[in-house]
């Protein structure tokens, strides 16, 4: 009966319970992920996004402090590439916006495609910087409505030859140790999560919501900024090189049902991806395109109609590109 209890536990608890999930199969994903009501993640249609103006839900601006020196390992977990920081290490610390109280940072991992879309437009890449609420361990964090708080940076593709400027430069030499499933990480250095930050802080989106992994727990303030950073098509095929299990580690869209907030300076301009990096991506993506389309959903229409127009059939370009040979 003890250990009956005991596995119990550990299989409702913490972020994710090893391989036996996997993106191909999220109809079988357990609990809430199939039974919850404020899933994650969503697409975000701005028009409808309420903005705060009596600083009621968002109270005051958010606050960042110590993430330019963050010591942190890296991993490849079989589902994403993770820095964890390290454990005796005084962790950054996010306050204000929709937060109530101090959350204080412990990894963040990379989804690509995007898990989020804004307007119907999903975006390259995803990167979130996941935080517990100060004082509580991630067991007691995932038992509390506010017991997390995701800050979602979203990256879109742009060519360029100036790569030592951009936001994942510093991730790159990890990389080609992060490439399959290891047990144990990629040492300890010390990355400035500042430089993954999007070009402006207070402007973003935020709702409650879960995780995206099982057991998706609905414990998760999201706070998505709108500004997308930058990365170069060298760095987006190193990253989607990387072996996730899969070709893609995004969770499909789930109902909205609730109220979005944006912040006051997340302003009435819709932030759309760089059209050109966009597809430019996708382009040389074929087998992600692939992917897409297995998963029976088809992330790629809004691309189309910005391309191509009204009229054309739902899903050609992805078509097109699946019957392109590789
Ligand atoms: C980062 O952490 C590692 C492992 O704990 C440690 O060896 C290293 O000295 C730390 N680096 C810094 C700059 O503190
Ligand atoms: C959050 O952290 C700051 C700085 O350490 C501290 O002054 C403040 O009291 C903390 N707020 C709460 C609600 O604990
Ligand atoms: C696409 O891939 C080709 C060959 O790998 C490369 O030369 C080209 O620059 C890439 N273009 C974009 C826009 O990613
Ligand atoms: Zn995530």
């Amino acid at each position: 009966m003890w250990v009956c209890a005991v596995i119990l536990l550990a299989a409702t608890t913490g972020f994710s319970n090893g391989d036996d999930w996997s993106y191909e199969y999220e109809t079988r994903w357990p609990g809430a992920c199939t039974t919850g009501a404020q899933q994650s993640p969503i697409n975000i249609m701005s028009r409808s996004a309420i903005v705060d103006k009596l600083d009621a839900h968002i109270q005051g601006p958010l606050v960042f402090r110590g993430y330019s020196n963050v010591n942190a390992s890296a991993a490849n977990d079989g589902h994403t590439l993770k820095w964890t920081i390290e454990e005796d290490e005084i962790p950054p610390v996010v306050s204000g916006g929709p937060l109530r109280g101090n959350y204080s940072f412990v990894q963040f991992h990379l989804h690509w495609l995007s898990e989020h879309a804004i307007d119907g437009m999903k975006y390259p890449m995803e990167i979130h910087l996941v935080h517990v609420k100060t004082g509580l361990t991630i067991e007691e964090a995932v038992e509390r409505p506010d017991g997390l708080a995701v800050v979602g940076i979203l990256a879109e593709v742009h060519s360029t030859s100036e790569e030592n400027e951009f936001a994942l430069g510093e991730l790159e030499p990890a990389l080609p140790y992060l490439l399959t499933r290891h047990e144990g990480s990629y040492p300890a250095s010390v990355i400035d999560l500042s430089r993954m930050f999007s070009s402006n802080m207070q402007s973003f989106y935020t709702y409650h919501g879960s995780l995206t992994t099982p057991n998706c727990q609905e414990v998760v303030t999201w706070i998505l900024m709108d500004r997308p950073i930058k990365m170069t098509d060298t760095q987006f095929k190193l990253f989607s090189k990387v072996d996730v299990g899969g070709i893609n580690n995004y969770r499909s869209l789930q109902p909205v049902n609730r109220v979005i907030h944006r912040s006051r300076e997340s302003s009435a301009t819709v932030a759309i991806p760089s059209a050109f990096g966009l597809l430019a991506a996708v382009l040389n993506l074929s087998s992600s395109v692939t992917g897409v389309m297995s998963k029976g959903m088809c992330t790629l229409v809004n691309i189309k109609k910005r391309f191509f127009g009204k009229g054309v059939k739902d899903c050609s370009v992805a078509e097109a590109l699946k019957n392109k040979s590789p």
